[in-house]
C-alpha cells in the first residue's frame, strides 16, 4: 500500500474473522516493525506472541477486569487515571475495588481470548531514557521509546491486509501479567497488541484538523494548517 494511503486509514480494529493470520505474515509484520525509532537506539521493547489457549483466556480475564475500572470513571464522567490540571495523579477517582467486581460487557474485551494474534509487549525499564523524570508531573517521555514500535505493527498489519488495536487498559494488571508471562520487574507491561482479518476496514478516521492542533510561533499564535 502507499504509505500516505495506510497512514490515512489505520483504524483500531476489534472485531476479526476466524480466517488466521500465520506467522509468516506475523513474522512480516514484525520484520517492518523492528525499524521504529527509541531513544538512543535502545529498542526497549519485548514481544511475546500469546496462542496458547489456556493463556488467552488468562489475558482476557486480566483485560476485563482493567475493562471494569476503566468503566467505572467514564460512568462517573471522568477521564480513566488521568492527571488532574497540575499534572499529577493523587490516586484513584472511583471505588477501584468495587469497579472490579461490578460486570461491564464489552465485545471486544467479552471475545478477547479468540482474537486470532496477541502480541503482548514490555518495555524494558532500565532502557530508558526519561528526560522528564522528577519534573513534578505525570511522566510521558518513556513511552515515546515504545509507543512508535507498537503503532508501526499496526501500520505493518494494515499493509499485510490485517487490522489490530493497540491497548493499554491491560496494564492495569501489570503484576498478573508478568507472573503468566514469566517477566522480570524491570520490564513495564506498555500494552496489548491484537491482530487479525478485519471484519471490516474503515477507510475514513475521524480526527482533528491540523489547525485546530497546530499554532505559529507561540500556543496562543495563529493557527497553522491546510
Ligand atoms: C495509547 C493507546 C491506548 C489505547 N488503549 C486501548 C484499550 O485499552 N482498549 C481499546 O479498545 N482501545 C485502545 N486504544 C485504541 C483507541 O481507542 C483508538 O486508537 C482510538 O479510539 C481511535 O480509533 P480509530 O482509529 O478507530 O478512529 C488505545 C490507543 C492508544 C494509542
Amino acid at each position: 500500500m502507499e504509505l500516505r494511503e495506510v497512514m490515512r486509514t489505520t483504524a483500531a480494529i476489534r472485531a476479526f474473522t476466524d480466517e488466521p493470520v500465520g506467522d509468516d505474515r506475523l513474522a512480516r509484520v514484525l520484520e517492518a516493525a523492528r525499524f521504529a525509532p527509541s531513544g538512543g537506539n535502545r529498542q526497549p521493547w519485548r514481544v511475546v506472541v500469546v496462542t496458547e489457549p489456556g493463556l488467552r483466556a488468562e489475558i482476557a480475564r486480566c483485560y476485563q477486569l482493567s475493562w471494569r475500572e476503566y468503566t467505572a470513571h467514564l460512568a462517573a464522567g471522568l477521564v480513566p487515571f488521568a492527571p488532574d490540571e497540575t499534572g499529577r495523579w493523587e490516586g484513584p477517582a472511583v471505588d477501584l475495588e468495587a469497579a472490579r467486581a461490578t460486570p461491564a460487557p464489552n465485545d471486544f474485551a467479552d471475545n478477547l481470548a479468540s482474537v486470532p494474534v496477541m502480541l503482548v509487549v514490555f518495555a524494558h525499564l532500565p532502557s530508558l531514557a526519561v528526560l522528564d523524570n522528577g519534573l513534578r508531573r505525570q511522566s510521558i517521555v518513556g513511552g515515546g521509546s515504545i509507543y512508535p514500535f507498537t503503532h508501526n505493527i499496526l501500520l505493518a498489519a494494515r499493509n499485510e491486509g490485517l487490522g489490530g488495536v493497540m491497548t493499554t487498559v491491560i496494564c492495569r494488571q501489570e503484576d498478573k501479567m508478568r507472573e503468566l508471562l514469566g517477566a522480570s520487574p524491570s520490564l513495564a507491561l506498555a500494552g496489548l497488541v491484537a491482530l487479525g482479518v478485519p471484519v471490516h476496514q474503515p477507510t475514513r478516521l475521524r480526527r482533528r484538523q491540523v489547525a485546530e492542533f497546530t499554532t505559529r510561533e507561540r500556543l496562543d499564535g495563529p493557527a497553522f494548517g491546510p
